[in-house]
């Protein structure tokens, strides 16, 4: 069971990082654009920074030739670099040729237990199921992950259920349960998933005692 954080905002990073809890980062384009960075100088510096087993970045091209020399300058950074391909033919094809040569890969933008089939055929070191955005079409996302999870536990993939698009903490502890090996959070639901409202209450009773326990 692992924590991986969904950003490109080198200080979340840094002060999550400190817990000991995060296991990992993926980022995507729409993050990097939002948080300004260069993607290539980000990637790198995570990498330099900190020790995570896996740091996601997305490459784009029109072929699968395309994406695997847009792959190349990520790969050079290290082992933990996991090239991330959206799932379609061409970059399954691309993931399949990085499998092969041990190169992490995260395939992206998973909707269907299909999809997930394809992804494991293809020898993906993750697959990506998006549970928000098939909660934002009125699909269970959390169904997916039970699917996908009892699927790839029944037929022994080794490919590991990376859940990501989750906003709630609900939802974390949903797919955990139902058979992802990684969760993928916004720093806004990775902060929290320490809090309860009675741990809150039953803190505030315990301090007020202490205080009367020492005069
Ligand atoms: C995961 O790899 C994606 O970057 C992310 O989880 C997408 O989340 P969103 O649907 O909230 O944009």
């Amino acid at each position: 069971m692992k924590i991986f954080l969904d950003t490109a905002v080198y200080k979340e990073i840094k002060d999550r990082y400190e817990t000991g809890l995060v296991a990992g980062i993926t980022t995507n384009p729409t993050l990097v654009r939002k948080s300004g960075v260069d993607y290539f100088d980000f990637i790198r510096t995570l990498s330099q920074d900190f020790t995570f087993e896996s740091i996601s970045a997305e490459v784009n091209g029109n072929t699968a030739d395309e994406m695997l020399e847009n792959a190349q300058q990520y790969i050079a950074i290290g082992p933990e670099v996991t090239i991330k391909l959206p799932l379609t033919k061409e970059r399954l094809i691309a993931c399949k040729i990085l499998s092969e040569q041990h190169v992490k890969t995260n395939v992206t933008l998973c909707f269907s237990a299909s999809q997930a089939v394809m992804t494991a055929l293809a020898g993906a070191t993750y697959v990506s199921p998006f549970v928000g955005r098939l909660n934002d079409n009125s699909f269970s996302g959390v169904e997916l992950i039970r699917a996908i999870g009892g699927l790839y536990a029944t037929q022994r993939v080794e490919t590991k259920v990376l859940a990501a698009s989750l906003r709630d903490v609900h939802h974390v502890s949903r797919c955990l349960m139902y058979g992802a090996d990684v969760v993928t959070l916004p720093t806004a639901v990775f902060d929290k998933m320490y809090n309860h409202v009675l741990t809150d209450a039953g803190l505030a009773i315990f301090e007020k005692d202490f205080k009367e326990i020492n005069g």
